[in-house]
């Protein structure tokens, strides 16, 4: 068996076993029990590619990549908790860390004693990052934050965040900086917990900062190269939510088809009509290409070959046919899609964020342009 293979059957037990039994009560509570961050910390879920001289699983990023997938098959909403961990609060600090600052975060991130997050929009910065108005006020000793972030994955929870503001004001990118920011720290405070149509297990919070001291030892990487940092971290990112989209159609694709070949209409299971056939061949040929399109991303960053393109691709393709499948699987369904008595409209809701978070499906697709054209 090979080495990848034998992740995906732990992922994939532990998903099935753990997760996929409280995935509608997760999803109804809007509320990811205690008891499973625990899990997920034992089993090496919160920081799958930390290396284990920093108390990490030590796995490359192919090896996560299945675990969000199978861990998104079960659970969407715990798919984005582990994802936002790894990709967006412990990568950067991995890539961009000083040593004190990795010894000093990454053994409770990898442990899941600490959640983090990543805080870079704003309510008036989406898709335009890098206007983002939060001010880093230089006090000698330490910066002083200012600012609002928006739409933060693990806001509720996180102990820990990567945030991005401004050190000297300008209305572009230039003159952002980045900062590990404790978030006990006076001053921070989580204003609400949006109220969303899908992935309602993991918080989704908005930040208010309000003078949070950071010492100057917490500045991530050079001053003013913060969007960078930004933008590498969400070429990541991306893979990761390719990832969880293509765990949420697998899920939907796998309903579908069992429903097919047990429900009986004129006589028979609808599985032998060509109108749903056609529907489960396009559902099984678009899991295949995401499903490739992922490994390939994953494999390119695992080898350190460029990455960004092909991450944007895998999460473009991923996100547009989670979509495609989920609401073809309600159509399979027919009327018993519609409710909740059957799992196919929460996959429905949980994909729609992967259009659109850590970049739109047209951020994605400028991305992928600006690449192949230069
Ligand atoms: N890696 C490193 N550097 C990069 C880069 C990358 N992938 N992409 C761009 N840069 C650099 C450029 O080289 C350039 O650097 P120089 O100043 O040295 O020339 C600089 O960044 C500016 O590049 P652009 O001119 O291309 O930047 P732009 O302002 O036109 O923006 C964009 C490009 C692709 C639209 C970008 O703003 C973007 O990705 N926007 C979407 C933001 C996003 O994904 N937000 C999601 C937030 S996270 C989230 O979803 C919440 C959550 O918790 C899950």
């Amino acid at each position: 068996m090979s080495e990848y293979q034998e992740i995906r059957d732990l992922a994939s037990k532990f998903a099935d076993s753990e997760l996929a039994p409280l995935a509608a009560q997760v999803d109804k509570e809007a509320r990811i029990p205690e008891s499973t961050y625990q899990k997920l910390g034992e089993n090496g879920f919160m920081g799958v590619y930390v290396p284990e001289e920093y108390g990490g699983a030590g796995m490359d990023y192919s090896s996560y990549a299945i675990i969000v997938e199978e861990i998104s098959r079960a659970c969407a909403s715990t798919g984005v908790l582990i994802s936002a961990q790894n990709s967006l609060a412990i990568w950067p600090i991995l890539e961009f860390g000083n040593e004190q600052q990795k010894k000093e975060y990454l053994p409770r991130l990898a442990s899941g004693e600490m959640v983090g997050c990543f805080c870079l929009s704003e309510p008036g910065a989406g898709s335009d990052a890098g206007s983002l108005t939060t001010m880093a006020e230089d006090c000698g000793d330490h910066f002083e934050l200012t600012g609002t972030k928006n739409f933060i994955t693990n806001g509720k929870e996180a102990k820990v965040a990567i945030v991005f503001a401004k050190t000297k004001k300008t209305d572009d990118y230039k003159g952002m900086s980045a900062f590990i920011v404790e978030t006990e720290t006076p001053g921070w405070s989580v204003i609400k917990c949006e109220d969303k149509l899908g992935i309602k297990g993991s918080s989704t919070a908005q930040i208010a900062l309000d003078k949070v001291k950071v010492p100057k030892k917490n500045l991530l990487g050079e001053p003013e190269r913060g969007f960078k940092v930004a933008m590498a971290t969400l070429d990541g990112g991306r893979i990761g939510i390719a990832a969880q989209a293509l765990g949420i159609g697998e899920a939907a694709f796998r309903y579908a088809k069992s429903y097919a070949l047990e429900r009986v209409q004129f006589g028979k299971p609808i599985a032998s009509l060509q109108a749903i056939q056609f529907i489960i061949a396009d559902m099984s040929t678009k899991l295949a290409a995401a499903r490739h399109l992922v490994a390939d991303s994953s494999r390119r960053k695992d080898e350190g070959v460029s990455y960004s393109k092909e991450g944007a691709q895998a999460k473009l393709f991923a996100a547009e046919s989670a979509m495609w499948i989920t609401t073809k699987a309600i159509q399979v369904l027919g009327g018993n899609g519609f409710i909740k008595d059957y799992p196919v409209e929460r996959y429905f809701r949980d994909a729609k964020i992967t259009e659109i978070y850590e970049g739109t499906s047209e951020i994605q697709r400028v991305v992928i342009a600006s690449l192949e054209l230069r």
